[in-house]
């Protein structure tokens, strides 16, 4: 199907975004109002603020984008937005206004779940990527193992059983003093840091080789710090930084090498915010490269939230026809399958 541009919405987090996507993968525009600054203050999102911030800021984004893509309404062929995972009051508020908008313009309406945009957003700049292939989601709320078996066709392989594993890296930073968002901030104390100086935790999963669990790793950073801030031992803030990194990016390696070998696959593809972590990357990258695997990563701005990855995951169920009607509501809890 040619020329088909939806207008996508994505406003489930602490990003309030907007953007226009042509077939697929041509990003006409992605607008990404972010609204970390506010929830900086308060060492982590704020559901009710998000809120409050998404109606501020969802239609100056939305005019942006389609302003950013040349178009108007009566050029788009669909209205996008993700419906789910994430927090109820900020996927309201772009659920309504995407059904307002479809309703107005008289389009069809598209639901998206979250975690299949992080996934599609691999497509915008690999154009020679298709299913099937093997991908790590890692983000703020989910750390999820999923074999896509073709467009839209997800399989779950492993899960993380309690922390999200950018939800670790966020934990960790605050206790180790360096703020919110902690992802960005770990990844560059780490690389002054030295790796193997602390040994903490690889945590196996009874009954699962795939899922993962880091909330014994969070745990086991705090217990360092609180040992050594009892016996007055001085704490070296980059080595806690490298070696929690270590540990979090040799699981996730591990876990995505035995899935790609275990389920005979080609390519390989990352995408979540964790995503953007250079040691992840790396990693990530030379155990495909040792595999014979191709790797693939979006680049940073398609990690984060946006809604350039609902755009594209909307257009592949736009094709199949999977349209959903003004009952469309926020699922918090959305599972993938
Ligand atoms: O995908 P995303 O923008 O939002 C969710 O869907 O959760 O991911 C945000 C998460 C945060 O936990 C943030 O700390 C983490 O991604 N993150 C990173 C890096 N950049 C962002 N974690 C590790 N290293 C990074 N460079
Ligand atoms: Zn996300």
């Amino acid at each position: 199907m040619d020329n088909v541009r939806i207008l996508a919405i994505e406003s489930s987090c602490d990003e309030t975004a907007a953007a226009v996507v042509e077939d697929g993968h041509r990003v006409l525009s992605n607008i990404i109002y972010s609204q970390i600054d506010l929830h900086t203050l308060y060492g982590g999102v704020v559901p009710e603020i998000a809120s409050r911030k998404h109606i501020e800021k969802i239609n100056p984004v939305i005019e942006a984008a389609l302003s950013e893509a040349g178009c108007t309404l009566s050029d788009i062929g669909a209205v996008a937005v993700t419906y789910g995972p994430g927090l109820v009051g900020p996927l309201l508020v772009g659920v309504a206004e995407a059904k307002a908008i479809a309703f107005a313009a008289k389009r069809p309406l598209i639901g998206v779940h979250h975690i299949k945009g992080h996934i599609c957003a691999n497509y915008i700049e690999h154009e020679d990527l298709k299913p099937p292939f093997m991908t790590l989601v890692v983000s703020g709320g989910h750390t999820h193992l999923v074999r896509v078996a073709d467009y839209g066709e997800y399989e779950v392989i492993g899960r993380t059983r309690d922390d999200a594993a950018g939800e670790a890296f966020d934990k960790v930073a605050r206790a180790i003093g360096l703020g919110y968002p902690g992802g960005p901030k770990i990844d560059e104390a780490a690389k002054q840091g030295d790796c193997n100086a602390i040994e903490f935790p690889r945590a196996k999963v009874n009954g699962s080789d795939y899922d993962f669990s880091f909330s014994g790793l969070k745990s086991a950073v705090l217990n360092y710090l609180n040992h050594a801030q009892m016996t007055g031992d001085a704490v070296n803030t980059y080595d806690i930084a490298a070696s929690f990194q270590k540990a979090v990016v040799d699981v996730l390696t591990e876990h995505a090498v035995m899935a790609v070998k275990q389920y005979k696959i080609n390519d390989f593809a990352l995408a979540g915010g964790v995503a953007s972590n250079s040691a992840l990357r790396a990693s990530m990258a030379d155990a495909c490269r040792s595999l014979g695997v191709r790797f693939y990563c979006p680049s940073p701005v398609y990690c984060t939230d946006n809604a350039a990855m609902i755009g594209v995951a909307a257009y592949h169920e736009y094709v199949k026809g999977n349209f959903a009607d003004y009952s469309l509501n926020a699922v918090p809890g959305a599972d993938i399958a």
